[in-house]
């Protein structure tokens, strides 16, 4: 995009952009959103896109459902806001409370809302604290999380994400928090090694971990069941087998970050269930309402509610919660994104169309700039080297995939590189298989002008 359009230059006047490279948005020009139609958006010239990432990662149901439009105007009509402190409650969100303990794994009792993902996992974070300070445990509040792992930016979800990018200068993270293995076989494997041989190793390091800093001071582990903004990393086979009795036997708490995985994205309606995870506490956001607008939520485990109750009779209030926790127009557009999601069977559609996808990028397996092409239901990823018997990978600096998908995007389909080279597909549930075709062929395209610019520059 040239800096002579309107876009840019209105960009160019107020838009701090955020996760952005600012120095090449104020050179190129941002891309400009006009409208959505299906899986498509549209930018300020006309020009379509496949929207390969179904935005960032949550606009699960498309960019034109009429449905949550209208659900978002009557409730705006109806009551466009109260909240939940002091014992009141909007009723449209106690209808999504039970809607969404009714689908959530089994042992769920309690939903908190918030606004993102970010708070839902600070509100996680707090959550094990207070729980550990009612059990007479002050001690026990370390929190432990995962090398790549992405729970989001504020102080403390910040703190759990373990990728340099949310750290660097921000003075992150903060102390009580404790990264362990990034389980990517692909990365971490040694030689020969079985999925389940690493999977066992990992686990046996986070074992160690524990008890080197003393397991009455560990609270809680954090995990996404897929990693996603770490670079899609599916967890290799046995590993959460391994990793929750280790976490019962220390009587850790287990957070699932569902913020990705939740509402069908791993073909299951939680990745939890996939995995076959039990977790105590669940965050989930995004397609909570298909990414239309902002609501998150903690799923949280009867047993732990009781231990909550008992601590805000003593205390004499639970002094936790936000202006918009349970806001009314949000929760109108969740109950009707879980009612879409019901009538679709959306679960069918990603089992169906899913396979097309990890079939489209596993079929790249074999070029020489793809040293893994993974995935499961509607989330993959490849991940480039520049020797793939070595894995060695790409100076950072050449920025590889970031040059991938800038010329997906000109080829009308967006993707998301992320840190290691890695280029995501996380598509709108509702995505058909022509439509996955298309996006695959783009990518095709992509793949080859890189391979081209590699050989131009003498990069491999
Ligand atoms: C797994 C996961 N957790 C948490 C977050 C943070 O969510 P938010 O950006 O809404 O704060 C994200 C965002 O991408 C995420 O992918």
């Amino acid at each position: 995009m040239s800096l002579t359009t309107p876009a840019a230059r209105r960009d160019l006047s107020f838009h701090l952009h955020p996760s952005t490279n600012l120095r090449s948005v104020q050179a190129e020009g941002p891309l400009v959103i006009t409208r959505g139609e299906g899986v498509y958006v549209y930018d300020d010239e006309g020009k379509r896109y496949l929207e390969g990432m179904a935005g960032l990662w949550c606009a699960s149901l498309g960019f034109s459902e009429r449905r949550l439009a209208e659900a978002a105007y009557r409730q705006m009509c109806e009551l466009p806001f109260y909240h939940s402190f002091g014992g009141k409650v909007p009723a449209i969100s106690t209808e999504l409370a039970e809607r969404l303990i009714g689908i959530a794994p089994a042992g769920m009792g309690k939903a908190l809302f918030a606004n993102s993902g970010s708070e839902a996992n600070d509100t996680a974070i707090k959550l094990a604290w207070y729980v550990n300070n009612a059990l007479g445990r002050p001690q026990k509040k370390k929190i432990i999380s995962r090398q790549r792992a992405y729970h989001g930016v504020t102080i403390a979800s910040g703190s759990l994400t373990g990728l340099a990018f949310a750290h660097n200068d921000f003075d992150l993270p903060i102390a009580r928090f404790l990264h362990t293995d990034c389980p990517s076989h692909y990365r971490g494997a040694q030689p020969g090694e079985s999925e389940e041989a690493y999977a066992a190793r990992i686990a046996a390091n986070l074992e160690q971990l524990i008890v080197r800093e003393g397991p009455d001071t560990i609270a809680a582990f954090f995990a996404e069941p897929v990693m996603g903004a770490g670079g899609v990393v599916v967890p290799p086979a046995t590993y959460f087998d391994r990793v929750q009795p280790i976490l019962r036997k220390y009587d850790i708490l287990f957070v699932v970050d569902e913020v990705i995985c939740g509402f069908g994205r791993t073909g299951q309606m939680f990745g939890s269930q996939t995995f076959d995870l039990q977790p105590d506490i669940i965050t989930v956001a995004k397609a909570l309402s298909a990414g239309y607008l902002p609501i998150s939520a903690n799923l949280v485990s009867g047993k732990l509610y009781e231990i909550i109750l008992t601590q805000s009779d003593k205390l004499g209030i639970f002094g936790h919660g936000y202006t918009y926790s349970s806001h009314p127009v949000p929760a109108a557009v969740a109950l009707e994104t879980l009612k879409l999601y019901e009538e679709l069977d959306i679960l069918a559609q990603v089992r169906r169309v899913g396979p097309r996808m990890q079939t489209g990028i596993r079929s790249f397996a074999d070029h020489p700039l793809i040293g893994e092409a993974r995935g499961i239901g509607l989330i993959g990823a490849v991940e480039i080297v520049r020797d793939k018997t070595t894995k060695q990978s790409f100076d950072p600096k050449a920025a590889v995939a970031a040059f991938l998908v800038r010329r997906a995007q000109h080829h009308g389909v967006i993707l998301r590189s992320m840190p290691g080279d890695i280029v995501a597909f996380c598509p709108p549930l509702i995505i058909g298989e022509t439509e996955i075709d298309e996006m695959m062929a783009g990518f095709g395209k992509a793949l080859d002008d890189t391979a081209a610019m590699v050989r131009e520059k003498g990069l491999a």
